[in-house]
């Protein structure tokens, strides 16, 4: 097993012990691709999607929220494109009957040239030691530069055969690059036929009236069809945006590794309406501010890289993903499209009403252009929780597992411990939780050994565990531990308030954007 796939594996089992993420039905031997959140993944499901929102709608006078319906008119995904264009490109292998998006075969072929650099770029690091200078070794050795230029052109042909459609040449590409069922190990492909991913509904009680109606495969066009609504209501002046967060389903066919390709969503979308000419700026600045909204979590710099797509979706003159680093490699974590008048101008034609904006500065009405930012919360997730799942060994050998979840985020931002279960200790520490439970998520725990209960909290990522003691009911002190330094301090009951205020609010992350 490899070490990628072994520490994704503790990643969905720790998920699943502590109650973060339980597969969908399990009692019914579960749903695939379908999951439910716990008790304590809602909390940092709420948590993440709170500093989102906080930091578009709270920090931007120009930017407001909406929640619209997950059913829309039925021509709202004709005039999108989705109806026609939202498609994978499939391939079954004969052998195992087993069905595969054609270009993600030849993405993970890629992906294990990209694994040969790094391999070569570690071994050299470990030759030369601390004289080594990876850029130069990058840019100049030559297996590496070989290997990268035949990255570039395979995944080159690939956008390309996609862009024109051409699925003779991705299902020739697939052959030549000898590529075989994971399953199988067999080359016996079919050929490549697109799929839409759209799941169909009905709407009304009699077969002969029902609608055929879509469940959204996207939030943006609740946020599109509400232009207008929402501009003069809010009394909006361009440039301005409209930001939601909710549930969006696709029909997946590669639905695997755990929550990141999930058939059932959520997204954090945010829609910024321009005038037309000043996408590239906007777009610029919408990549900036969310590269930073990123990195004030901490996580490491290192951890994240733009994509700039070369296949562009139908409604985009310019896309870039955020990638994060996974365990089982870079993915896109946050998309930012730059969608021109496409989706409004549609919307006009099948409706045949106006979705214009009077520019008083430029004295006209025109379709405002829109750049957009998209992120999935269930792959934020787990970029947050695979990031944050960690062993230690301490010493004295023993191991303890710890979730260094950003302060901010975690589930519980403190425990309670009474030291015993005796002499007035839980009553102390209950008037301790009745206290802060009022500005933050505080539990009690009195079960097992306190060291014991260290590790729980660890194990759950809570940032502060506060044990009460004899000596509190003498002098009003207790014990303050932090998770990750494991440091204990003695605090007096009546500070705690500000010592963990001031580092769990995520006021403190919103002030790095
Ligand atoms: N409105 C634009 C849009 O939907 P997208 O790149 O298809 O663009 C945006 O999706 C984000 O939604 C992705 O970057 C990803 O984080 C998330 N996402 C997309 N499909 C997903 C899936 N099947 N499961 C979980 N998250 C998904």
């Amino acid at each position: 097993m490899t070490q990628q796939t072994d520490q994704f594996k503790k990643v969905i089992s720790h998920a699943k012990e502590y109650g973060f993420v339980f597969p969908s039905s399990e009692i019914y031997d579960g749903l695939s691709a379908v999951y439910d959140y716990a008790q304590n993944g809602v909390a940092l499901k709420n948590n993440i999607r709170e500093y989102w929102w906080k930091a578009m709608v709270q920090l931007h006078e120009n930017i407001v929220g909406i929640d619209a319906a997950i059913f829309m008119h039925p021509t709202t995904w004709k005039a999108s494109g989705h109806v026609d264009a939202f498609n994978d490109p499939l391939i079954d292998n004969k052998t195992s009957k087993k069905r595969y998006r054609a270009d993600v075969l030849v993405e993970e072929y890629v992906a294990k040239i990209e694994a040969k650099i790094e391999k070569e770029v570690q071994k050299a690091a470990k030759r030369f030691g601390a004289a080594f200078d990876e850029a130069q070794f990058r840019a100049t050795n030559p297996r590496v530069l070989a290997h990268q230029e035949n990255a570039e052109a395979i995944l080159k042909r690939l956008g390309q055969s996609l862009e024109k459609e051409d699925l003779a040449d991705v299902k020739a590409l697939i052959e030549e690059l000898e590529i075989s069922c994971p399953e199988s190990g067999s080359r016996e492909w079919t050929d490549v036929k697109q799929f839409n991913l759209m799941f169909g509904t009905k709407l009304g009680a009699s077969a002969d009236t029902a609608m055929d109606l879509y469940l959204r495969p996207e939030t943006a066009q609740g946020i599109f069809v509400n232009f207008l609504n929402v501009q003069k209501t809010a009394r909006m002046k361009l440039p301005f945006g409209i930001a939601q967060t909710g549930k969006a389903f696709r029909n997946e066919i590669v639905a695997r590794q755990f929550i990141f390709r999930m058939r059932e969503f959520e997204q954090m979308e945010m829609q910024f309406f321009i005038p037309p000419g000043t996408q590239k700026e906007w777009y610029a600045q919408w990549k900036e501010n969310r590269m930073k909204w990123h990195l004030a979590l901490g996580m490491g710099e290192e951890k994240y890289r733009f994509h700039d797509h070369e296949k562009l979706a139908h409604y985009a003159d310019a896309a870039s993903d955020i990638e994060f680093r996974f365990p089982f490699g870079f993915k896109e974590l946050e998309g930012i499209h730059s969608r021109t008048d496409f989706d409004l101008s549609s919307h006009e034609k099948f409706t045949g009403k106006k979705l214009q904006y009077f520019d008083p500065e430029r004295n006209e009405n025109y379709v405002p252009y829109v750049v957009e930012t998209s992120i999935g919360l269930d792959r934020m997730f787990l970029a947050v929780f695979s990031n944050s799942l960690t062993e230690e060994v301490l010493e004295g050998g023993a191991t303890r597992t710890v979730l260094k979840f950003p302060y901010a985020l975690a589930p519980n931002k403190a425990a309670v411990l009474p030291l015993v279960k005796k002499d007035g200790l839980p009553e102390l520490a209950r008037t301790i939780v009745e206290d802060l439970k009022w500005d933050f998520q505080t539990v009690y725990d009195e079960k097992d050994a306190v060291g014991r209960r260290y590790r729980r909290q660890d194990a759950l990522g809570t940032p502060f565990c506060i044990t009460v003691d004899h000596q509190s009911l003498k002098d009003q002190t207790v014990t303050l531990r932090e998770r990750d330094s494991m440091e204990q301090k003695r605090i007096a009951i009546q500070e705690l308030k500000a010592i963990i205020q001031a580092q769990v609010s995520i006021t403190s992350l919103l002030k790095q954007i």
